[in-house]
């Protein structure tokens, strides 16, 4: 017969994603009863009610409790620490650290737009989203993670202008259409190759993410690179907090590669959202509709990855001209099929992550506040 202890052993490999340590030394396993069939009833104490990792509580908790020999069934619940709880963690996390510091602590929602591929619209989406999600009321900024191809000052229209650092030596976002934008295309001249690479590559994320004020945000969404490499793993570090939103094109090949993302998100501990379908179908000036890129990609990811697909954005000419032009397309024609389809995915991921919910912050020691800035801040 398994006892308690065993179990509470097993769920010392429960990780918590966001505070990085198990929940057995965090002190989030609320209780446990194991009852004589070997089934075992664990609530878990969750920091907030909302809390955007329970999906991953309720599967790994369930996960290594039946590890348990003995264990043939487990339920978990559960519920919330209590303000005192909640205290006594955030001393306890503020000794060791883990929690987003500094100008972070006030971004609420960190989205990543990834994919498997490149050119699948990433950036043309996350520009929209970005000006969809302001259009709703909400504080966004877009953070280009894109260090070697950025795109995304040309599709809100932001030139060469260096962002202006502030008394506190933080670097201030542009602003284009209500919407904080920063991009490494506003440090370097155009059209010269960055090829940052390792610890250069993770200094500037840092900056980015350290350096900058960005201020109170909703959403901070990040336009990724293509494929899966150095950027994320840097970003899941920093950022551990991030939920992944996946852009695929609805071919059956596009959301195998898609699914690597996933698969690569799912590697650094970071929670994949949700599922957006770009490139659906084209319809011609005679109302005939032509699925250029095949269809069905986008559902089938979400189904496999048990996820929502937030919205099917057609192929028109207007996307693609508005982001050449520096106007997202949300914003200068909010009827066009493409524009409509992304406010329907901004009003999906504001459902998916209700941030009227109480969030543990915790402030920065004073002493890691102040850091060198090592971008190219010439003139
Ligand atoms: N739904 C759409 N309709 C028309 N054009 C589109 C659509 N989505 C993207 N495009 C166009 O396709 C091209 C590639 O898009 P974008 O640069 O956003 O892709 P990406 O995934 O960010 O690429 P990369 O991987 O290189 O960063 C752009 O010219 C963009 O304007
Ligand atoms: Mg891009």
């Amino acid at each position: 017969m398994p006892t308690r202890d065993d179990v509470m052993k097993a769920l010392e490999a429960v990780i918590d994603p966001e505070l990085r340590q198990s929940i057995v030394e965090l002190g989030m396993v609320r209780s446990i009863e194991i009852h004589a069939n070997g089934v075992a009833d664990i609530m878990v104490s969750l920091t907030t009610a909302g809390c955007p990792v329970r999906n991953h509580f309720q599967t790994s908790v369930a996960g290594e409790a039946r590890k348990v020999e003995g264990i043939t069934h487990v339920n978990v619940s559960f519920d919330v620490l209590s303000d005192q709880e909640k205290g006594s963690l955030q001393q306890k996390l503020g000794r060791s650290g883990g929690l987003p510091t500094g100008a972070l602590a006030r971004v609420d929602n960190v989205i990543c737009v990834g994919s498997g591929k490149g050119g699948v619209g990433k950036s043309t989406l996350t520009a929209n989203l970005a000006a969809a999600l302001s259009a709703e009321g909400k504080r966004v900024g877009v953070l280009d993670a894109d260090v070697w191809g950025y795109s995304i000052p040309r599709m809100f229209g932001l030139g060469s202008d260096r962002p202006p650092v502030s008394p506190q030596k933080k670097i201030l976002p542009l602003e284009a259409g209500g919407v904080k934008v920063m991009s490494i295309g506003f440090f370097v001249a155009e059209d010269s190759a960055v090829v940052w690479r390792g610890p250069m590559l993770h200094k500037a994320l840092t900056q980015f993410l350290q350096d900058v004020d960005w201020g109170a945000l909703d959403y901070l969404l990040i336009d990724l690179p293509p494929g899966t490499g150095d950027v994320s793993m840097t970003l899941a570090q920093l950022l551990p907090q991030a939920r992944f939103l996946i852009v695929t094109t609805p071919q059956p090949a596009a959301q195998k590669v898609a699914r690597r993302a996933a698969e690569m998100a799912h590697k650094v501990s970071l929670e994949v959202a949700a599922v957006v379908e770009n490139m659906s179908g084209f319809t011609a000036p005679d109302g005939e509709r032509y699925p250029i890129f095949g269809e069905g990609g986008g559902q089938a990811l979400a189904d496999e990855l048990d996820v929502p697909l937030l919205a099917r954005v057609p192929l028109t000419m207007p996307l693609r001209e508005q982001a050449d032009a520096g106007t997202p397309l949300v914003a200068v024609d909010p009827d066009d099929p493409a524009a409509q389809a992304v406010r329907q995915a901004a009003r999906g991921l504001i459902a998916l992550m209700p941030m009227d919910l109480p969030v543990l912050h915790v402030e920065p020691p004073a002493a890691e506040a102040a850091t060198g800035m090592s971008l190219p801040m010439a003139g």
